[in-house]
């Protein structure tokens, strides 16, 4: 169910037991090692009739923020806590790895950096991160802006076409979002043309289809895919297997061309970070002309793979409920649009004027707050470790042995009433940075000095308890590649349009694998928008409160 009914939706009163055996059995697997940690009981339909998250939520505020959940053989510990998450993601990064999650994606992935092992991590991770320069998302400004109108224009379309007089179209949001940012990674990653807002093509579909694996293998607790004979036996895993092929096909001959074309020239451009010159200004581009013809095809293959899968579904979902949350929110798109019509032009946007749509990147983040992507962070610890004292947990925290798997709950910490004022509501105004001659009271949460010059709230500013990124070593390496593409999206979108559900929002339900997204889409009607300046003028403003999160005086 959707946000307003998740968190009421409280801890049934009694639920089924888990059975005592396999709690038994899981704390005896674990050396009972885990002991003195509360254990989270509930019937194991918790876990199939509704988005895992929820229920973690739910054994959150009745076991506090750091627990066991068993089910089955298995044992996982859920965190919720930020000091426990700054434990894990940044202090001590390296006694984790990826667990179940690596398990589940290195057949698609293989070596790419969400999956790899910590040695082949350490190495691409080196050379992946210089691609995403600051020059480098200031260049793709104008990808997310030609893939936006290239949206906008097809919805003009639908409108021109369309028989309804009042000029307005009804169309999926969230299928259009999709698109789009598979449009941008295309061009933006491997400089390939998906044109998927306007057309179909088997690498698409096969797109597609490899994304509806990776989310199905992420909500299945038994890696079936690794019973021998399967990928010729279950048809399922034949059509994978086929999805698979036709993109690695299509990314191995992005590398050969790539590799082919490399000219000096070019090196000597990106070198000096003169990304306007450039006609390829892609991060394979990047890759192969910084490293000459000696880069591993394979390694390379991987590396494109994941940023194809890592940055298209998760900021199509940011933009999916950055729209949800606003046409619920009417005030809201109106101050949105006044902000968007008073900063752009009807001409190419800039990087300046980007940085003057604070509200649009309020919208954003406050999205995320509220639909992390992905909901949950999974690692194993390949070390015993000891966990700190957390904000709700005991003092002296928990030992931990080898192997232990965490899942750490970012939709928790995003909706902890520990940290959040009115955590379910959507308020972007939360995050707006405090003026001089304003009380600071209550805000240690988000201090700016923290982080100085950050244009989005960021993990440092809210001290862990804001992961929409994750954080530490391992954080998002396409981070500030998405929030300027989402930006660009929803002011150029919210220039030219308005916003309306169709139907109850309470009926756009929610399915988790990676991301959160919904069911069965989410339609809404698009009215072009008449007179902008008639329609600012109605605006009246919104009482830019500060709420806070109390978060660092817990640290
Ligand atoms: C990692 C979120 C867009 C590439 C991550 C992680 C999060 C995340 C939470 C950390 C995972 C963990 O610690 O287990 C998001 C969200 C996005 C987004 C919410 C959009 C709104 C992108 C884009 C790209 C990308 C556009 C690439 C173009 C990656 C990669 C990693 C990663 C390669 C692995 C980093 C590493 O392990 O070193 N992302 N991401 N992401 N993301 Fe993103």
């Amino acid at each position: 169910r959707c946000q307003s009914s998740s968190v009421d939706d409280k801890p049934k009163s009694k639920r089924r037991l888990l059975d005592n055996a396999s709690n038994l059995l899981t704390n005896l697997l674990s050396g009972g090692s885990l002991g003195a940690m509360p254990v989270a009981e509930g019937a194991v339909t918790d876990l199939f009739g509704r988005p895992l998250f929820f229920s973690l939520y739910d054994w959150f505020l009745e076991h506090g923020s750091v627990y066991k959940l068993a089910f089955g053989p298995k044992a996982f510990v859920v965190v919720s806590d930020p000091i426990v998450a700054r434990h894990i993601l940044r202090e001590n990064a390296f006694c984790y790895d990826k667990g179940v999650l690596a398990e589940i994606l290195k057949p698609i992935m293989g070596k790419g950096l969400i999956p790899a092992d910590l040695d082949t991590w350490k190495q691409r991770r080196k050379v992946i991160t210089p691609g995403f320069h600051a020059l480098f998302i200031e260049a793709m400004v104008g990808v997310f802006t030609k893939c936006s109108e290239r949206t906008i224009f097809k919805l003009e379309e639908l409108i021109e076409r369309g028989e309804h007089a009042e000029k307005y179209t009804i169309v999926d949001l969230e299928a259009e979002f999709s698109n789009l940012a598979l449009d941008i990674i295309g061009l933006g990653v491997f400089n390939f043309d998906f044109d998927s807002v306007t057309k179909e093509s088997p690498v698409i579909k096969a797109v597609y289809g490899t994304l509806f694996e990776a989310e199905h293998r992420s909500t299945f607790y038994i890696p079936y895919w690794n019973l021998p004979l399967t990928r010729w036996i279950v048809p399922r895993q034949r059509k994978f297997h086929s999805d698979l092929k036709v993109i690695n096909d299509c990314l191995d001959s992005l590398i050969k061309n790539a590799k082919e074309t490399r000219q000096e020239a070019d090196v000597e451009k990106l070198q000096q970070r003169d990304y306007s010159s450039l006609k390829d200004a892609s991060l394979l581009r990047f890759l192969v002309d910084m490293r000459g013809a000696d880069v591993d095809d394979r390694q390379l293959r991987d590396d494109l793979m994941t940023m194809l899968i890592a940055g298209h579904e998760t900021t199509a979902a940011v933009l999916t409920w950055s729209v949800f949350l606003l046409a619920q929110n009417p005030t809201k798109m109106r101050k949105a649009q006044a902000e968007v019509d008073s900063v752009l032009n009807n001409g190419t946007i800039n990087v300046d004027q980007l940085k003057k749509l604070e509200y649009i990147r309020l919208i954003i983040v406050e999205a995320l707050r509220l639909y992390p992507q992905p909901p949950l962070l999974i690692r194993r610890a390949l070390r015993p470790d000891k966990l700190p004292g957390g904000y709700n947990g005991p003092k002296e925290g928990y030992e931990i042995p080898a192997g232990t798997d965490i899942f750490l709950s970012i939709y928790n910490l995003h909706r902890s009433p520990y940290f959040w004022d009115r955590p379910d509501e959507f308020e972007p105004e939360r995050f707006s940075v405090p003026k001089m001659d304003e009380s600071i009271e209550g805000w240690a949460g988000f201090d700016p000095d923290r982080s100085p010059g950050a244009m989005y709230p960021n993990e440092i500013i809210a001290d862990f308890a804001f992961l929409p990124f994750g954080g530490g070593p391992r954080k998002c390496v396409g981070d500030q590649f998405a929030l300027l593409e989402s930006t660009v999206a929803l002011a150029l979108l919210l220039r030219k349009f308005d916003v309306e559900l169709r139907g109850s929002p309470d009926e756009v339900e929610m399915v988790t694998g990676a991301t959160i997204h919904t069911k069965s889409g989410c339609a809404c009607a698009v009215p072009q928008r008449y007179g902008c300046s008639a329609g600012n003028k109605k605006h009246t403003g919104i009482n830019a409160s500060m709420q806070t999160a109390r978060v660092s005086k817990a640290s």
